[in-house]
């Protein structure tokens, strides 16, 4: 079991042992996390290392993750507990005739009847983990208040059980692309962490960690394209997950340049709309074009 880092210089260094490989306030956000106990809120668009950071903050703190994935329709059913109906019925029916209602009652509303789901084994677990709530952006408000308890005091209330308080004090990361904004009470709660694309530098540190044998000219030159088609108005500029299955792309195309050519025929690796491939394709393959 690891020990709580004493520094954010120590988180960075462990984040990049696990291949993570953050940003300044990112080391910084997750050592308060670690230390004060607060969970954090990371926003930012899709494929800038969100998820990623809470699986490598998990395996450099040595903790199990718990990851809730939300989505639409997402309820505490399905987050937090419920109750197993169908054992229950079961239980009932194999009562012999004559138990009291008031035996059988007490009886079904045990634990043993309880299907723990992510948020509840997140908080009842012995050792402590590193819990995911990701894509809370996702959900509708409801959900975001029953999570306030959760954030704020770490119990749950069941009716019939009482209340079940953490046995271990989890790091939490609620992720958001930032598909609608969530409450000024969420917030509050969390620490905040906007996660961008990177710069050029970071990025091609990213690149080269996740693609080792690509020719260095041929990483540079990816993500000085990247950045140029960022800087286009297009509905899904690329991210981070672009580049690197770009920088795949072009290892097993045996690629020593990024030519005009070579650009056309792999750019839908990195841009998927119809429309932004015609942005794309004018703009900068025009651009690379005069380069060669
Ligand atoms: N700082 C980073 N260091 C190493 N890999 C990264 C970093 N940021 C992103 N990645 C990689 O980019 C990809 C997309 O990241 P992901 O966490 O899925 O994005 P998000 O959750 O923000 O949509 C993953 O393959 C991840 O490994
Ligand atoms: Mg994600």
């Amino acid at each position: 079991m690891h020990g709580a880092p004493a520094s954010a210089d120590d988180v960075a260094a462990g984040l990049r042992s696990v291949g993570y490989l953050p940003g300044e306030s990112t080391a910084l956000v997750a050592f308060l996390a670690a230390r004060l106990g607060k969970p954090v809120l990371v926003e930012g668009p899709a494929g800038v290392g969100k998820t990623e950071l809470a699986k490598a903050l998990a395996a450099y703190l040595e903790r199990p993750l718990v990851r809730l994935q939300c989505y639409e329709g997402l309820d505490e059913a399905k987050a937090l507990y419920e109750w197993n109906y169908r054992k229950q019925l079961l239980r009932i029916q194999a009562e012999a005739a004559g138990t009291g209602w008031d035996a059988v009652q007490d009886d079904i509303f045990g634990e043993e009847f309880l299907l723990a789901r992510p948020l509840m084994n997140a908080i009842a677990s012995e050792e402590p983990v590193v819990l995911l709530i990701d894509e809370i952006d996702k959900t509708d408000q409801e959900f975001e208040a029953m999570l306030l308890e959760l954030l704020s005091d770490f119990q749950i209330s069941i009716p019939e059980l009482g209340r079940i308080e953490a046995r271990t004090h989890p790091v939490v990361l609620l992720t958001s692309n930032n598909s609608r904004e969530l409450t000024e009470a969420l917030k509050r709660r969390c620490l905040y962490l906007w996660l961008d694309y990177p710069s050029t530098e970071h990025e091609l540190q990213i690149v080269r960690l996740h693609a080792p044998e690509l020719p260095d000219a041929v990483a540079q030159r990816l993500v000085q394209v990247i950045a140029l088609v960022r800087e286009l108005d297009l509905k899904k500029p690329p991210s981070i997950a672009e580049s690197i299955d770009w920088a795949r792309a072009l290892l097993l195309l045996g690629a020593d340049d990024v030519t005009p050519e070579l650009f056309r025929s792999t750019m839908s690796i990195i841009v998927k709309h119809r429309t932004d491939l015609d942005i794309v394709a004018e703009r900068v393959g025009v651009k690379l074009g005069m380069a060669a």
